[in-house]
Protein backbone atom coordinates (compact mmCIF):
# COMPACT_ATOMS: atom_id res chain seq x y z
CA UNK A 1 0.00 0.00 0.00
CA UNK A 2 2.72 2.27 0.92
CA UNK A 3 4.35 1.90 -2.31
CA UNK A 4 1.72 2.21 -4.47
CA UNK A 5 0.51 5.61 -2.95
CA UNK A 6 3.99 6.92 -3.31
CA UNK A 7 4.69 5.66 -6.66
CA UNK A 8 1.37 7.51 -7.45
CA UNK A 9 3.11 10.29 -5.37
CA UNK A 10 5.94 10.11 -7.43
CA UNK A 11 3.51 10.08 -10.92
CA UNK A 12 1.35 12.56 -10.06
CA UNK A 13 4.80 15.05 -8.94
CA UNK A 14 6.61 13.85 -12.62
CA UNK A 15 3.01 14.84 -14.48
CA UNK A 16 3.07 18.73 -12.81
CA UNK A 17 6.68 19.03 -13.69
CA UNK A 18 5.97 18.36 -17.29
CA UNK A 19 2.80 20.37 -17.50
CA UNK A 20 4.82 23.26 -16.13
CA UNK A 21 7.74 22.64 -17.91
CA UNK A 22 5.94 22.62 -21.03
CA UNK A 23 4.09 25.59 -20.41
CA UNK A 24 7.55 27.30 -20.04
CA UNK A 25 8.35 25.83 -23.58
CA UNK A 26 4.71 27.44 -25.18
CA UNK A 27 5.13 30.87 -23.15
CA UNK A 28 6.17 33.44 -26.06
CA UNK A 29 6.58 37.21 -25.82
CA UNK A 30 7.99 40.00 -27.75
CA UNK A 31 11.59 38.14 -27.54
CA UNK A 32 9.35 35.22 -29.60
CA UNK A 33 8.70 38.04 -32.37
CA UNK A 34 11.79 39.65 -32.60
CA UNK A 35 13.78 36.08 -32.68
CA UNK A 36 11.13 35.60 -35.66
CA UNK A 37 11.60 38.42 -37.37
CA UNK A 38 15.53 38.37 -37.25
CA UNK A 39 15.31 34.73 -38.82
CA UNK A 40 12.92 36.79 -41.59
CA UNK A 41 15.51 39.09 -42.43
CA UNK A 42 18.26 36.79 -42.24
CA UNK A 43 16.93 34.68 -45.43
CA UNK A 44 16.24 37.94 -47.20
CA UNK A 45 19.17 37.56 -49.74
CA UNK A 46 18.12 41.11 -51.30
CA UNK A 47 16.62 44.43 -50.40
CA UNK A 48 17.82 46.80 -52.69
CA UNK A 49 16.53 49.55 -51.27
CA UNK A 50 18.26 48.95 -48.10
CA UNK A 51 14.51 48.81 -46.02
CA UNK A 52 15.20 46.17 -43.40
CA UNK A 53 19.12 46.30 -43.51
CA UNK A 54 19.02 49.79 -41.70
CA UNK A 55 15.95 49.67 -39.77
CA UNK A 56 15.62 46.27 -38.40
CA UNK A 57 18.27 46.50 -35.80
CA UNK A 58 18.31 45.23 -32.05
CA UNK A 59 19.15 48.61 -30.98
CA UNK A 60 15.18 49.73 -31.08
CA UNK A 61 12.06 47.48 -30.33
CA UNK A 62 10.69 45.32 -33.21
CA UNK A 63 7.48 47.92 -32.60
CA UNK A 64 9.09 50.46 -34.41
CA UNK A 65 10.81 48.16 -36.88
CA UNK A 66 9.78 49.65 -40.66
CA UNK A 67 6.25 47.46 -42.07
CA UNK A 68 5.92 46.10 -38.43
CA UNK A 69 2.95 46.97 -35.78
CA UNK A 70 2.26 45.49 -32.67
CA UNK A 71 -1.11 45.74 -30.30
CA UNK A 72 -1.29 47.18 -27.34
CA UNK A 73 -2.87 44.76 -25.47
CA UNK A 74 -0.52 42.19 -25.69
CA UNK A 75 2.81 44.16 -26.30
CA UNK A 76 2.97 41.29 -29.40
CA UNK A 77 3.75 41.62 -33.34
CA UNK A 78 0.07 42.36 -34.76
CA UNK A 79 1.11 43.21 -38.26
CA UNK A 80 3.69 42.58 -40.61
CA UNK A 81 3.47 44.65 -44.00
CA UNK A 82 6.10 44.60 -46.90
CA UNK A 83 4.58 45.65 -49.92
CA UNK A 84 6.65 46.59 -53.01
CA UNK A 85 9.91 46.39 -51.15
CA UNK A 86 11.88 44.05 -54.27
CA UNK A 87 12.40 41.91 -51.30
CA UNK A 88 14.14 38.92 -52.38
CA UNK A 89 14.39 35.21 -50.27
CA UNK A 90 11.82 32.40 -48.54
CA UNK A 91 10.07 33.01 -45.78
CA UNK A 92 10.98 31.97 -42.49
CA UNK A 93 9.16 29.13 -40.68
CA UNK A 94 10.25 30.95 -37.66
CA UNK A 95 6.94 33.71 -38.81
CA UNK A 96 4.98 30.92 -37.11
CA UNK A 97 5.90 31.71 -33.66
CA UNK A 98 4.52 35.00 -33.93
CA UNK A 99 1.26 33.98 -32.09
CA UNK A 100 -0.34 37.20 -31.85
CA UNK A 101 0.20 38.19 -35.80
CA UNK A 102 -3.23 38.79 -37.40
CA UNK A 103 -2.32 40.54 -41.33
CA UNK A 104 0.55 39.13 -43.12
CA UNK A 105 1.31 40.72 -46.49
CA UNK A 106 3.84 40.32 -48.43
CA UNK A 107 2.52 41.44 -51.76
CA UNK A 108 4.80 42.51 -54.53
CA UNK A 109 8.03 40.90 -53.60
CA UNK A 110 10.31 38.08 -55.13
CA UNK A 111 9.91 35.69 -52.19
CA UNK A 112 10.28 32.33 -53.69
CA UNK A 113 10.52 28.65 -52.25
CA UNK A 114 7.77 26.83 -50.70
CA UNK A 115 5.38 28.95 -48.33
CA UNK A 116 6.14 27.45 -44.95
CA UNK A 117 3.50 25.34 -43.39
CA UNK A 118 4.69 26.21 -40.00
CA UNK A 119 2.55 29.74 -40.73
CA UNK A 120 -0.57 27.66 -40.80
CA UNK A 121 -0.10 27.51 -37.15
CA UNK A 122 -1.03 31.74 -36.90
CA UNK A 123 -4.24 30.86 -35.45
CA UNK A 124 -4.88 34.61 -34.94
CA UNK A 125 -4.12 35.33 -38.93
CA UNK A 126 -7.13 37.40 -40.58
CA UNK A 127 -5.30 38.36 -43.60
CA UNK A 128 -2.84 36.88 -45.70
CA UNK A 129 -1.98 38.51 -48.67
CA UNK A 130 1.53 36.89 -50.65
CA UNK A 131 0.36 37.59 -54.29
CA UNK A 132 2.74 39.03 -56.82
CA UNK A 133 6.05 36.32 -55.74
CA UNK A 134 7.49 33.59 -57.10
CA UNK A 135 6.18 31.25 -54.18
CA UNK A 136 6.19 27.29 -55.85
CA UNK A 137 4.99 23.76 -54.56
CA UNK A 138 1.85 23.52 -53.50
CA UNK A 139 -0.59 25.02 -51.29
CA UNK A 140 -0.73 23.09 -47.69
CA UNK A 141 -3.20 21.30 -46.56
CA UNK A 142 -2.53 23.10 -43.23
CA UNK A 143 -3.86 26.19 -44.36
CA UNK A 144 -7.21 25.05 -43.65
CA UNK A 145 -6.90 25.19 -40.19
CA UNK A 146 -6.35 29.30 -40.20
CA UNK A 147 -9.60 29.42 -38.95
CA UNK A 148 -9.71 33.19 -38.35
CA UNK A 149 -9.00 33.86 -42.08
CA UNK A 150 -10.71 36.28 -44.14
CA UNK A 151 -8.77 37.34 -47.11
CA UNK A 152 -6.43 34.75 -48.52
CA UNK A 153 -4.51 35.90 -51.47
CA UNK A 154 -2.08 33.80 -54.06
CA UNK A 155 -2.67 35.52 -57.22
CA UNK A 156 0.15 35.71 -59.63
CA UNK A 157 2.76 33.01 -58.04
CA UNK A 158 3.96 29.40 -59.27
CA UNK A 159 1.75 27.61 -56.99
CA UNK A 160 1.09 24.24 -58.17
CA UNK A 161 -1.31 20.95 -57.50
CA UNK A 162 -4.82 21.02 -56.41
CA UNK A 163 -6.67 23.19 -53.85
CA UNK A 164 -6.73 21.08 -50.72
CA UNK A 165 -9.81 20.21 -49.29
CA UNK A 166 -8.96 21.63 -46.01
CA UNK A 167 -9.60 24.84 -47.56
CA UNK A 168 -13.71 24.28 -47.05
CA UNK A 169 -12.52 24.74 -43.67
CA UNK A 170 -11.84 28.34 -43.68
CA UNK A 171 -15.54 29.03 -42.85
CA UNK A 172 -15.06 32.64 -41.98
CA UNK A 173 -13.38 33.33 -45.86
CA UNK A 174 -14.36 36.36 -47.26
CA UNK A 175 -12.08 36.33 -50.33
CA UNK A 176 -10.01 33.86 -51.86
CA UNK A 177 -7.46 34.52 -54.84
CA UNK A 178 -5.45 32.34 -56.37
CA UNK A 179 -5.78 34.06 -59.89
CA UNK A 180 -2.39 33.36 -62.23
CA UNK A 181 -0.71 30.45 -60.60
CA UNK A 182 -0.23 26.98 -62.29
CA UNK A 183 -3.20 25.06 -60.02
CA UNK A 184 -4.63 21.96 -61.64
CA UNK A 185 -6.97 19.64 -61.10
CA UNK A 186 -10.68 19.55 -59.84
CA UNK A 187 -11.91 22.41 -57.41
CA UNK A 188 -12.55 20.35 -54.78
CA UNK A 189 -16.33 20.22 -53.68
CA UNK A 190 -15.69 21.51 -50.40
CA UNK A 191 -15.33 25.00 -51.34
CA UNK A 192 -18.84 24.92 -51.45
CA UNK A 193 -18.68 24.95 -47.40
CA UNK A 194 -16.89 28.83 -47.06
CA UNK A 195 -20.11 29.79 -45.89
CA UNK A 196 -18.57 33.43 -45.89
CA UNK A 197 -17.17 33.91 -49.62
CA UNK A 198 -18.32 36.61 -51.12
CA UNK A 199 -15.26 36.94 -53.70
CA UNK A 200 -13.88 34.08 -55.53
CA UNK A 201 -10.83 34.67 -58.53
CA UNK A 202 -9.55 31.17 -59.18
CA UNK A 203 -8.74 32.06 -62.85
CA UNK A 204 -5.78 31.61 -64.83
CA UNK A 205 -4.79 28.56 -63.93
CA UNK A 206 -4.94 24.62 -65.10
CA UNK A 207 -7.87 23.76 -63.37
CA UNK A 208 -9.92 20.24 -65.42
CA UNK A 209 -13.63 18.35 -64.43
CA UNK A 210 -17.01 20.43 -63.99
CA UNK A 211 -18.35 21.46 -60.76
CA UNK A 212 -21.51 22.77 -59.54
CA UNK A 213 -21.33 24.57 -56.38
C1 LIG B 1 10.58 36.28 -22.83
O1 LIG B 1 10.60 34.98 -22.30
C2 LIG B 1 11.91 34.49 -22.02
C3 LIG B 1 11.79 33.07 -21.48
O2 LIG B 1 10.86 32.32 -22.20
C4 LIG B 1 12.61 35.40 -21.01
O3 LIG B 1 13.93 34.94 -20.83
C5 LIG B 1 12.61 36.82 -21.54
O4 LIG B 1 13.17 37.68 -20.56
C6 LIG B 1 11.21 37.27 -21.89
N1 LIG B 1 11.29 38.59 -22.51
C7 LIG B 1 10.46 39.58 -22.20
C8 LIG B 1 10.67 40.86 -22.95
O5 LIG B 1 9.57 39.46 -21.39
C1 LIG C 1 12.81 52.67 -38.74
O1 LIG C 1 11.77 53.26 -39.49
C2 LIG C 1 10.73 53.81 -38.69
C3 LIG C 1 9.61 54.24 -39.61
O2 LIG C 1 10.09 54.95 -40.69
C4 LIG C 1 11.32 54.96 -37.89
O3 LIG C 1 10.32 55.52 -37.06
C5 LIG C 1 12.45 54.42 -37.02
O4 LIG C 1 13.05 55.46 -36.31
C6 LIG C 1 13.48 53.70 -37.87
N1 LIG C 1 14.43 53.08 -36.98
C7 LIG C 1 15.74 53.08 -37.22
C8 LIG C 1 16.59 52.39 -36.20
O5 LIG C 1 16.23 53.57 -38.23
C1 LIG D 1 2.56 49.32 -54.57
O1 LIG D 1 2.71 49.59 -55.93
C2 LIG D 1 1.49 49.77 -56.62
C3 LIG D 1 1.79 49.90 -58.09
O2 LIG D 1 2.82 50.80 -58.33
C4 LIG D 1 0.77 50.99 -56.04
O3 LIG D 1 -0.47 51.16 -56.68
C5 LIG D 1 0.56 50.79 -54.55
O4 LIG D 1 -0.01 51.96 -53.98
C6 LIG D 1 1.86 50.49 -53.86
N1 LIG D 1 1.60 50.14 -52.48
C7 LIG D 1 2.36 50.57 -51.48
C8 LIG D 1 1.94 50.14 -50.11
O5 LIG D 1 3.35 51.25 -51.66
C1 LIG E 1 5.50 46.23 -57.50
O1 LIG E 1 6.43 47.12 -56.91
C2 LIG E 1 7.19 47.85 -57.87
C3 LIG E 1 8.15 48.71 -57.09
O2 LIG E 1 8.91 47.91 -56.24
C4 LIG E 1 6.25 48.69 -58.74
O3 LIG E 1 7.00 49.34 -59.72
C5 LIG E 1 5.22 47.79 -59.40
O4 LIG E 1 4.29 48.58 -60.10
C6 LIG E 1 4.48 46.99 -58.32
N1 LIG E 1 3.56 46.07 -58.95
C7 LIG E 1 2.38 45.77 -58.42
C8 LIG E 1 1.58 44.77 -59.16
O5 LIG E 1 1.95 46.28 -57.38
C1 LIG F 1 10.28 29.04 -33.69
O1 LIG F 1 10.14 28.32 -34.90
C2 LIG F 1 11.23 27.60 -35.33
C3 LIG F 1 10.89 26.88 -36.65
O2 LIG F 1 9.54 26.77 -36.92
C4 LIG F 1 11.77 26.72 -34.26
O3 LIG F 1 12.92 26.02 -34.69
C5 LIG F 1 12.06 27.54 -33.01
O4 LIG F 1 12.61 26.77 -32.00
C6 LIG F 1 10.78 28.18 -32.57
N1 LIG F 1 10.76 28.78 -31.25
C7 LIG F 1 11.28 29.96 -30.83
C8 LIG F 1 11.04 30.31 -29.41
O5 LIG F 1 11.92 30.70 -31.54
C1 LIG G 1 -4.54 21.15 -38.10
O1 LIG G 1 -4.85 21.28 -36.71
C2 LIG G 1 -5.13 20.05 -36.10
C3 LIG G 1 -5.63 20.33 -34.69
O2 LIG G 1 -5.02 21.43 -34.14
C4 LIG G 1 -3.88 19.21 -36.10
O3 LIG G 1 -4.11 17.98 -35.49
C5 LIG G 1 -3.46 18.97 -37.55
O4 LIG G 1 -2.22 18.30 -37.59
C6 LIG G 1 -3.34 20.28 -38.28
N1 LIG G 1 -3.20 19.97 -39.68
C7 LIG G 1 -2.09 20.15 -40.31
C8 LIG G 1 -2.10 19.70 -41.74
O5 LIG G 1 -1.13 20.70 -39.79
C1 LIG H 1 -19.38 20.85 -45.00
O1 LIG H 1 -19.45 21.05 -43.62
C2 LIG H 1 -20.33 20.20 -42.98
C3 LIG H 1 -20.39 20.59 -41.53
O2 LIG H 1 -20.29 21.97 -41.42
C4 LIG H 1 -19.88 18.78 -43.12
O3 LIG H 1 -20.81 17.91 -42.52
C5 LIG H 1 -19.75 18.44 -44.59
O4 LIG H 1 -19.14 17.18 -44.73
C6 LIG H 1 -18.88 19.46 -45.27
N1 LIG H 1 -18.91 19.21 -46.69
C7 LIG H 1 -17.85 19.12 -47.40
C8 LIG H 1 -18.08 18.88 -48.87
O5 LIG H 1 -16.74 19.21 -46.90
Amino acid sequence: MVNLSSHLFLLSLSLHCCFIACLAANTKNITTDQSALLAFKSLITSDPYDVLANNWSTSSSVCNWIGVTCDERHGRVHSLILRNMSLRGTVSPNLGNMSFLVILDLKNNSFGGQFPKELCSLRRLKVLHISYNEFEGGIPPALGNLSQLQYLYLGTNNFNGFIPQSMGNLHGLIELDTIRNKLSGHIPRTISNMSSIEVLHLSSNYFSGTRTF
